[in-house]
């Protein structure tokens, strides 16, 4: 979500005439856009933020601003005070007034605009915010406290800025969203929204990230048998394989609940592939809950999964894991290591398989299921193709364009 609002924002400066440079010698303007999903990015940003007291010393006329979910949770006003050199912050729930903030510091955008910039062209898969903020309680995350209850975004909303981003290039559109799936604005349901992205022209795949397993129903299951645009992918995060650790984290479903989803959804879809996220250390989590993490794995035939160690967001005593650093680090190594070895069975199913693939390259693209595919020859740039799958290198598909 903060890619899909940093490039919101790069497009804002685009309105007045700014590029984008990776040269902090070469910036009127730096924008830092923080994380505080975990400790850790939290503390890169303020250190980030620290780090930029020597360019805005070079440069006093150049423009710092601070935005997202740090900025949100640490305050505006504590910010400045500890760097002074900030000349504006905006929290992750005012995003939608960066415009303001934007405004108030090089002044509003000239009518005329700048047309051709760059900023404005879209990459081939586009990011379309559906909501902001969660109102589940999950409890090891900070994301309802520092973005506040689930607020879904009006279709017509959706819809003009998905119009956008395929009217700039796009060919994917990816809905994003805490809980894409609990959508719900007036008489519009999750399924109803994907039928109507669907239907706008110039779409070549449609994809959502993250859908929350409490809020699958059958118009999904029919809509994505009768949907070849609609991605054979899920990025569903299951957290723990333990019922235990499950409950404790408030997640509202069981290990054989969210197996009995994705055996339905699979049984739908036979070639639907699925991620997940998976935390180690949880408080309390022990070896047998860990081991029920590794099996989950398994279980759940995962292309892929991002692993994260637990990190405590509040100052309670009893959500701070009872593991030290070292045994951590060994659970997390584990599951990494596990998730590398599964990674490379699942993408090994795909040989000999037919996948469509959306092309980036004319070498490179993504099939539906979201792995990387290499081809010798023959892939459009912007285009899908059927390609038959001969082989796999690494974490990539090796295929031949039918
Ligand atoms: N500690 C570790 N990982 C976390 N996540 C969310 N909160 C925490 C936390 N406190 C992970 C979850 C989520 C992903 C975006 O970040 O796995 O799905
Ligand atoms: Fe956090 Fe996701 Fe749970 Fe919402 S559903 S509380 S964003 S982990």
């Amino acid at each position: 979500m903060n890619s899909a609002d940093s490039a919101d924002i790069a497009a804002a400066f685009g309105r007045r005439g700014y590029e984008l440079t990776d040269e902090l010698k070469k910036a009127d303007a730096v924008v830092v856009n923080t994380c505080t999903v975990r400790q850790r990015a939290e503390d890169k940003a303020i250190s980030q933020i620290g780090r930029l007291r020597v360019w805005k010393e070079k440069h006093p006329e150049g423009k710092l601003f601070i935005v997202g979910c740090a900025a949100q949770k640490l305050g505006g006003k504590a910010i400045k005070n500890r760097f002074p050199f900030v000349d504006e912050v905006t929290g992750a729930r005012a995003i939608e007034y960066f415009e303001d903030a934007l405004c108030a510091q090089l002044g509003p955008a000239p009518e005329t605009g700048y047309p051709d910039s760059a900023l404005f062209r879209s990459p081939l898969s586009a990011y379309v915010t559906i909501m902001r903020g969660c109102s589940l309680k999950c409890s090891y995350c900070i994301v309802p406290a520092v973005r506040g209850p689930a607020v879904f975004l009006p279709p017509k909303t959706i819809l003009e800025d998905a119009r956008a981003k395929l009217a700039g290039g796009a060919k994917e559109i990816v809905l994003l969203g805490q809980t894409v799936n609990a959508y719900k604005h007036d008489k519009t349901t999750f399924s109803e929204l994907l039928r109507k992205v669907l239907a706008l022209p110039g779409l070549a795949r449609l994809r959502f990230m993250s859908p929350h397993p409490l809020y699958f129903d059958d118009a999904f299951t029919d809509l994505l048998v009768k949907s070849p645009k609609l991605a054979r992918y899920l990025h569903l995060p299951v957290q723990s394989g333990s019922d235990r650790i499950l409950k404790a984290m408030r997640r509202g479903y069981t290990r054989a609940q969210y197996l009995g989803l994705i055996a339905k959804l699979r049984a739908a879809v036979p070639d639907l592939a699925v991620s997940t996220d998976f935390i180690v250390g949880y408080p309390g989590e022990t070896e047998e809950d860990f081991a029920d993490t590794l099996s989950m794995l398994k279980e759940g035939r995962f292309s892929m999964a991002f692993c994260f160690k637990y990190s405590p967001r509040t100052d309670n005593p009893a959500m701070v894991s009872h593991l030290d650093e070292p045994a951590m680090e060994a659970r997390l190594e584990k599951l990494l290591a596990a998730v590398k070895k599964n990674s490379r069975v699942i993408l090994q199913e795909r040989i000999g398989k037919i996948e469509e693939v959306l092309f980036e390259t004319e070498n490179y693209g993504r099939t539906s299921g979201n792995f990387g595919c290499r081809v010798k020859a023959g892939g459009s740039p912007g285009s899908s193709a059927q390609a038959l799958i001969e082989g796999t290198d690494k974490n990539t598909l090796n295929g031949k364009v039918l």
